[in-house]
């Protein structure tokens, strides 16, 4: 068995190289589930499950809500998104007050799938 240290070798290194990624991987899809809930709880009652501006808390607002499935909104960097969140018109909520920096960023990640279409984004 003289390849036996090779296989070994070239497992631990494998195994390296997942645990390189798998963190990563599972750090995003855990933003993203945790955006959802800041999202259903603070934003679909006016922004609508899907994101389209149809939210039942909206229907009689002068201004509808923003699509935030319009492709086009997706084009700003994740800095600018929290801007535009953040410093809203109202009726939007004073979310500057209400959202922790890394629920920002959470919030964002799970805006970004509401928007269907892949589109690049501005850095
Ligand atoms: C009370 C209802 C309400 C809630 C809750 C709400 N929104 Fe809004 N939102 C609106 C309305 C209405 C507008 C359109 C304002 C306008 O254009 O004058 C808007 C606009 C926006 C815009 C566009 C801002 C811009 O720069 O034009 C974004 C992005 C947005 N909302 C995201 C969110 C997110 C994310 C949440 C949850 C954290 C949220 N909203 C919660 C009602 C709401």
């Amino acid at each position: 068995m003289k390849s036996a240290p090779v296989v070994w070798a070239a497992m631990a290194a494998a195994g390296i190289v997942c645990l390189g990624f798998l963190p990563k991987e599972s750090r995003a899809e855990e933003q993203r589930s945790q955006g959802k809930e800041i999202y259903l709880a603070q934003c679909a009652m006016c922004h609508g499950e899907n994101g389209r501006g149809d939210g039942r808390a909206a229907l009689d607002f002068r201004t509808r809500p923003t699509d935030l499935t319009d492709p086009e909104l997706m084009t700003d960097s994740d800095g600018t998104l929290i801007r535009r969140i953040l410093h809203a018109p109202r009726p939007m909520p004073k979310f500057k007050d209400l959202l922790e920096e890394t629920e920002r960023h959470e919030l964002v990640t799970y805006l970004r799938t509401l928007s269907k279409t892949q589109v690049g984004v501005r850095r």
